[in-house]
């Protein structure tokens, strides 16, 4: 499996408003490369807060590519607070929705997987996802989910749009969130792979070091 990280940040390194609520920090040229990147992969996972918050649909748009494909949409919603409501189970594409063992919640247009005690166990979710046979996982956030996929080790590879905006705010969520690293041992390492300006931003490409 390749896991590749997704999210767009302001200059001052914020995701969204002090509030936690979504702004526009992408630009069109971004907006374009991240749906040919959803395009490319087989599905795409957020967090239930993500949801809460933004209410993404996490399709394809046909109008930036040739010929959409439909990534399978999970969410990881360990005791099953994703809305009836929420556009993620609209039914345009497959949805997984990915709750602790004890959660017994169903949703409508969505399969409900269970894995992990509180959590969801991130490493026994990616065995699951193989056997369904995704092989390319694009995570997009948020905060709290970014930073786990990075502490497991499970992540492969991070893009980082920058946008040409200061966002600021001490409780404004950054790319990691979570409980981040109490010593130097837990810093992901990260090489640069690449750093072109997209449009009036800046697109960078990370590999993590393993
Ligand atoms: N700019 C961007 O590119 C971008 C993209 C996406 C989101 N965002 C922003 O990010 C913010 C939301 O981020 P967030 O950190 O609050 O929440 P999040 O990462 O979207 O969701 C975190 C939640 O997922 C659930 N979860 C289940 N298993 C997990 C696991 N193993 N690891 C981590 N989380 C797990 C937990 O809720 P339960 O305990 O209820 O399961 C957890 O609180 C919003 O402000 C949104 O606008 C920005």
């Amino acid at each position: 499996m390749r896991v590749t990280i997704n999210c767009a940040m302001s200059a001052d390194g914020k995701i969204a408003l002090t509030t936690r609520r979504q702004t526009r920090i992408s630009n069109d040229d971004d907006r374009k490369r991240v749906h040919k990147l959803r395009n490319s992969s087989d599905a795409i996972l957020v967090g239930v807060e993500t949801v809460l918050s933004d209410d993404p649909k996490l399709t394809v748009n046909p109008k930036y590519v040739d010929k959409a494909r439909h990534p399978v949409r999970i969410v990881l919603d360990s005791y099953g607070r994703t809305p009836k409501s929420a556009l993620v189970l609209n039914g345009e594409s497959k949805t997984l929705i990915v709750t602790n063992e004890s959660t017994k919640k169903t949703f409508p247009n969505a399969d409900v997987v269970r894995s992990g005690k509180k959590e969801v166990d991130l490493h026994e979710l990616m065995k699951i996802l193989e056997k369904k046979g995704i092989e390319k996982l694009l995570v997009e956030g948020g905060s709290r989910v970014i930073w786990s996929f990075l502490e497991s080790g499970l992540a492969d590879e991070v893009v980082i749009f920058v946008g040409s905006m200061v966002i600021g705010g001490d409780q404004s969520p950054t790319p990691a969130g979570g409980a981040g690293a109490l010593d130097e041992k837990h810093i992901v390492a990260l090489t640069l792979k690449s750093a072109r300006a997209l449009g009036n931003g800046v697109l960078l490409r990370y590999e993590v070091v393993k």
